[in-house]
């Protein structure tokens, strides 16, 4: 068998939705650099994410967050092995913008470059440290259950290993994080929602309102979250926005409530099934902090070791984006011209 020479370093590109984001990332998980640019202020006045907005923000940041990236870790090019970028899955144009460029850089610079999935960068966001706080650190132990929560995917995977992803269950309909940014919007709080959610549930009665908890008794892992947004439009529409607004987190927190029980009920779920105590949990979605206080309080119940990787990982970022890629190199595979972006994950991608 050929032997792979094993990279130290690789500069990660992350496109894929609105965020521009660039880090360099060592094959240890130790981020020396993440950079990156969110314009949700750009995407505010409609409702939610203009793909056409979200690549020209990128063709407009991604150069000039690379050079940052370099002088915030003190390198060069020269210290860096590989590129890798996130090509699948996402919204078209941004795809395009961190490839073609990752593309360019591979060329120019003649250093190789690999496409990821960009949920398999979140999968293993958990792995990533600073390098500062490196020497503390413990990481996830395999087989560990994960629960992978953001404004486009909602899912839970069995990872039995790096690159050996199973699909446990999904959800049917809405993403949890598209769940509160739609309810967001509704509620007059404006885009991005879940953040402003969880602000003003803070306040609030998680139980001053019953919203439905779908499929939360049936014993399979898939979830929906279309029915709770029904439930809450029919809620809503008959108010006037000052009874919206003297309720506002009485609202939030019932409807909050609703999704983090879903989500962490499943969880449980699937840990019982397939009897894992490691957990983790990664996504936008993973900021929440009444999902962060209930999920420590069950890990606590059940035994559960949970491992939520901070905020910068959490969240769309190119320092999960690194990992993953400069793992994938090591492991021999790379990619070529030919790959093109895809805006769903490879059948091959999981289990
Ligand atoms: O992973 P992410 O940054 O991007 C995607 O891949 O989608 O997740 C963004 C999602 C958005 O739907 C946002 O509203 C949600 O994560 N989110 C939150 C919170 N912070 C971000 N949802 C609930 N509570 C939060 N604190
Ligand atoms: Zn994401």
């Amino acid at each position: 068998m050929k032997e792979v020479v094993q990279m130290e370093l690789a500069l990660a590109v992350e496109t894929s939705c609105d965020d521009t984001s660039v880090a360099i990332v060592g094959k240890d998980g130790v981020v020396h650099s993440l950079v990156s640019a969110t314009k949700d202020l750009d995407h505010e006045p409609y409702g939610g994410i203009v793909p056409e907005i979200a690549s020209r923000n990128h063709s407009k940041h991604l150069l000039p967050l690379i050079d940052k990236s370099l002088s915030q870790a003190q390198m060069q090019w020269a210290d860096i092995d590989g590129l890798a970028v996130t090509n699948r899955p996402g919204l078209m144009g941004s795809l395009i913008v961190g490839l073609v460029t990752v593309k360019s850089l591979s060329q120019a610079l003649g250093k190789p470059f690999i496409g990821v999935n960009h949920l398999e960068g979140h999968l293993l966001a958990a792995f990533l440290k600073d390098k500062n706080t490196a020497d503390g650190f413990t990481p996830p132990q395999f087989p560990f259950v994960a629960l992978a929560i953001s404004g486009g995917h909602t899912t839970i995977y069995l990872v039995e290993d790096f690159f050996r992803y199973k699909v446990l269950g999904s959800t049917k309909d809405d993403a949890a994080g598209e769940a509160f940014d739609k309810f967001a919007k509704m509620a007059g709080l404006g885009f991005p929602g879940g953040v402003r959610v969880d602000q003003m549930a803070q306040k609030g009665d998680p139980k001053a309102h019953d919203f439905p908890r779908s499929m939360i008794l049936e014993p399979h892992l898939d979830m929906s979250f279309s029915g709770l947004k029904s439930s809450a439009q029919r809620l809503l529409s008959p108010m006037t926005a000052e009874q919206i607004s003297a309720q506002l987190s009485d609202l939030c927190a019932s409807y909050q409530e609703a999704i983090v029980d879903v989500l962490l009920h499943k969880l449980l779920k699937a840990c019982q099934q397939s009897k894992i105590k490691n957990v983790v949990i990664t996504g936008g979605v993973s900021a929440n902090s009444r999902l962060r206080a209930k999920a420590s309080a069950m890990a606590q119940q059940h035994q559960l070791t949970l491992s939520i990787p901070p905020l910068a990982y959490c969240t769309d970022n190119a320092a999960m984006i690194g990992y993953a890629g400069i793992l994938r190199m090591n492991n021999g595979e790379h990619s070529d011209l030919s790959v093109g972006p895809a805006p769903r994950s490879y059948q091959n991608d999981f289990l």
